[in-house]
Parts: structure tokens; C-alpha cells; sequence
């Protein structure tokens, strides 16, 4: 298969979110110790590397998979030498890298909203069951709870009906400029996961149902996909200018209905194809 695009897009809208970024550098602080053995997966831009040196690492394996981002990577940890030589860049998929077993700290943020769309999940659980991870390290973040929400939400755009999912990160609300999607809520917000990445393997799989009191006057068109990450239990972040931006994923209309029956089941890292939603008014 050829690559249509680097990926290097994304990790620099992550490390232009300040308030993403700054958790992380506050969670790493706090997590880090003089000395630890470090695994960075999905490095990117490599900042989040740079924090664990920063904060006494004695050695930051920063894992990337983008052949264009690990070489700009390898020049950043060139230009940083107070911290650089304890860096390691290796390039390939942290699933599959070589690492060493039984590291200190994992910092990974490999995440999209309800760990679907990237690997978060399965690259942790195989980075278990390889003895990289072991029952004694550290994971940055701690833990990670999505939740669905039956919303109304306006689909149509310059005349058309549009039935993308929306990805609504908050910058899209922060100036002119961007065509306007109002969306209401139409019922309580149900969490339908909550992980622990340090408890042990994660089961991948997730389905469940909740029957949810609505609005009988709103159209119900669509769910809302949120998430929290949990970086520590002091620490939660939930949407941000590049992380957990809710998706508004359409569904077929209803209306005068006060109460709905919402089923769901994905695989976390499936990607959103992977997500079936259905969703009727209980009569
Ligand atoms: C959301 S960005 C985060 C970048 C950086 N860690 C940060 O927090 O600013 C995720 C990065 O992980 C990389 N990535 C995704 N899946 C990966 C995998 N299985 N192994 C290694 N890198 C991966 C992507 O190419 C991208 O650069």
C-alpha cells in the first residue's frame, strides 16, 4: 500500500495545545524519576520525551512510526543536547519495536476520542504481553473513560446534508472563519468505558446498552463520542484544541419520543468503522 500523506500534521497541532501538553509535562514530572528507564510511544515531535529527560530519565526511548517525523525527531534530539544524549529515537511501530523489558515509565499518547481511531489499547496490551510493560511500571496517563450522548445536531452544510462524522475540536468555536454545526443535547451524557492502563491487559472489545430519558421535542440525529483522559488521580483532561475533541456520529432521525434505547459496540483501535450505534425510541 502506498502512503498518501507523512503523518506529520498531527503531532504538531499536539504540541501546539498548550493545555494538552502542559498536563502531560506535569504528569511526567510528577511520575519520573531520577534514573528511570522510559518508553515515549508515538513520540512525534518528541516533546513529550524531552519532559521525561528533562525530569531525570537516564534513558528516553522515543518510539515513532513516521518515517518523516522519527528523522525530524532524530535532528530535534541532535539540537537539545543538555537532554539529547539520553534519547534514543527508534523508528517503527511501538507494537513491534525492539525495547528493553521491564521499563520504569510508559508515556503514551496515542490517543483519539474513545481510544478508537488510534492504537492506544492494542499497542499497550502487546508492549504487556512482549514484558516492556510489567505489573511495576508507571503509565502515563493512569487510565481513560469514553462516553456517548443522543444529541440534535445540524448536518447540513452550504445546502447539502453532509453524514461525515464531525470531529468538533473546541478551536473550531475560538474565531471566524469556520461553518457553524449547533448541536444540542438531547439526553444525559453514559459513560461506556472506563479503562485503567495499569491494571493489566485491556479487553479491546466493548458493548453495552442504556435505555436514556429524551427530550420529546428534539430531533434526535446524532450521538455524541467524548472522552476523559486520566493522567493521574489528581489530573483528568477532557477535550482540548488536540485531544478527546468530541465526534458527532449521525444516526437516523426520530423525534416525540421521551425515552431511547442506545446499543454500541467497537473494538478500541478499530477505528471509527469499526463503531455500531443503533439507537430507537422505546414506544
Ligand atoms: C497524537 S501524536 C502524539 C505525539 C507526541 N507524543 C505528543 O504527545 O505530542 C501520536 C504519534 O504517534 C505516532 N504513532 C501512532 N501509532 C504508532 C505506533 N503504533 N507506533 C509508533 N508510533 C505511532 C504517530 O505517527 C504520531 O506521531
Amino acid at each position: 500500500m502506498s502512503t498518501i500523506w507523512s503523518n506529520t500534521d498531527f503531532p504538531y497541532m499536539c504540541l501546539k495545545d498548550e493545555a494538552r501538553t502542559l498536563a502531560f509535562r506535569d504528569a511526567i514530572r510528577a511520575v519520573v524519576r531520577p534514573g528511570d528507564v522510559v518508553v515515549d510511544v508515538g513520540a512525534g515531535s518528541g516533546i513529550l520525551s524531552f519532559f521525561a529527560a528533562e525530569a531525570g530519565a537516564s534513558a528516553v526511548y522515543a518510539v515513532e512510526i513516521d518515517a518523516v517525523s522519527a528523522a525530524a525527531l532524530r535532528r530535534s534530539v541532535a539540537l537539545n543536547e543538555s537532554v539529547g544524549e539520553r534519547i534514543v529515537v527508534v523508528e517503527g511501530d511501538a507494537a513491534e519495536a525492539e525495547l528493553p523489558l521491564g521499563v520504569d515509565v510508559v508515556v503514551a499518547e496515542i490517543i483519539e476520542t474513545g481510544l478508537m481511531d488510534e492504537e492506544q489499547v492494542p499497542v499497550l496490551n502487546a508492549l504487556r504481553s512482549r514484558g516492556v510493560v510489567t505489573a511495576a511500571t508507571r503509565l502515563i496517563p493512569a487510565g481513560y473513560e469514553t462516553t456517548l450522548q443522543l444529541v440534535s445536531a445540524d448536518h447540513s452544510y452550504y445546502g447539502f446534508e453532509i453524514a461525515a462524522p464531525k470531529h468538533e475540536w473546541p478551536f473550531f468555536a475560538s474565531g471566524p472563519g469556520w461553518h457553524p454545526t449547533p448541536i444540542e443535547a438531547a439526553s444525559d451524557v453514559v459513560t461506556v468505558s472506563r479503562v485503567d492502563f495499569g491494571a493489566g491487559p485491556v479487553a479491546e472489545q466493548v458493548a453495552g446498552e442504556a435505555e436514556l430519558a429524551i427530550d420529546p421535542a428534539a430531533n434526535v440525529n446524532a450521538v455524541r463520542l467524548g472522552g476523559r483522559v486520566r493522567l493521574s488521580d489528581a489530573l483528568t483532561l477532557g477535550p482540548s484544541h488536540a485531544l478527546n475533541g468530541d465526534k458527532i456520529l449521525p444516526i437516523g432521525a426520530f423525534s416525540g419520543s421521551s425515552r431511547a434505547r442506545l446499543r454500541w459496540r467497537y473494538r478500541m483501535g478499530g477505528g471509527l468503522g469499526a463503531l455500531e450505534l443503533g439507537c430507537e425510541p422505546v414506544a
